[in-house]
């Protein structure tokens, strides 16, 4: 049996569902990472219990997180068209940079994941989220949900 395309109604309320979870996430991973002499920096001043505590919190947020990359960017990319009507150079042009992007912040999770310290691992992890929120989405993501609000 046929299962049905996703409509974009469908698509628009996953991505939208996704963003959500992501800014949960974010909040999260500060709770765990709100030791007061995590700045940062390196882990050198806290006590062993307390770094292997934080070690805990971001291996689990970051498998948490990484999975939760790779399936929503490519629910995105599946809802990118390709051609067909109303689809200039233009915007297959976002949506290629859009891809890129994504791309580049895959990259700069495993750069994150492979610091050595839940500290420097932590903080590359929370610039990357913010980015993301902050940057990414009104500059993507927004486009992307736009032609599928209109289509
Ligand atoms: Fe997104
Ligand atoms: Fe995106």
């Amino acid at each position: 049996m046929h299962s049905k395309p996703p409509s974009h109604t469908d698509l628009i309320e996953e991505i939208e569902k996704e963003h959500s979870f992501l800014r949960v996430e974010l909040n999260r991973l500060r709770e765990a990472m709100a030791c007061r002499l995590c700045h940062g920096e390196d882990c050198a001043h806290c006590e062993p219990g307390a770094v292997r505590r934080c070690q805990q919190a971001v291996d689990t947020h970051f498998s948490t997180l990484l999975s939760y990359m790779h399936d929503h960017f490519m629910h995105e990319e599946s809802a990118m068209p390709r051609h067909g009507h109303g689809i200039s150079p233009a915007l297959r042009d976002t949506f290629r940079q859009h891809t890129e992007a994504h791309a580049d912040m895959m990259a700069w999770a495993a750069k994150a994941v492979g610091a050595v310290d839940p500290c420097q691992q932590g903080q590359s992890m929370l610039n990357l989220i913010e980015d993301w929120l902050n940057k990414h989405i009104a500059t993507y993501d927004d486009v992307l949900l736009a032609w599928l609000r209109q289509h």
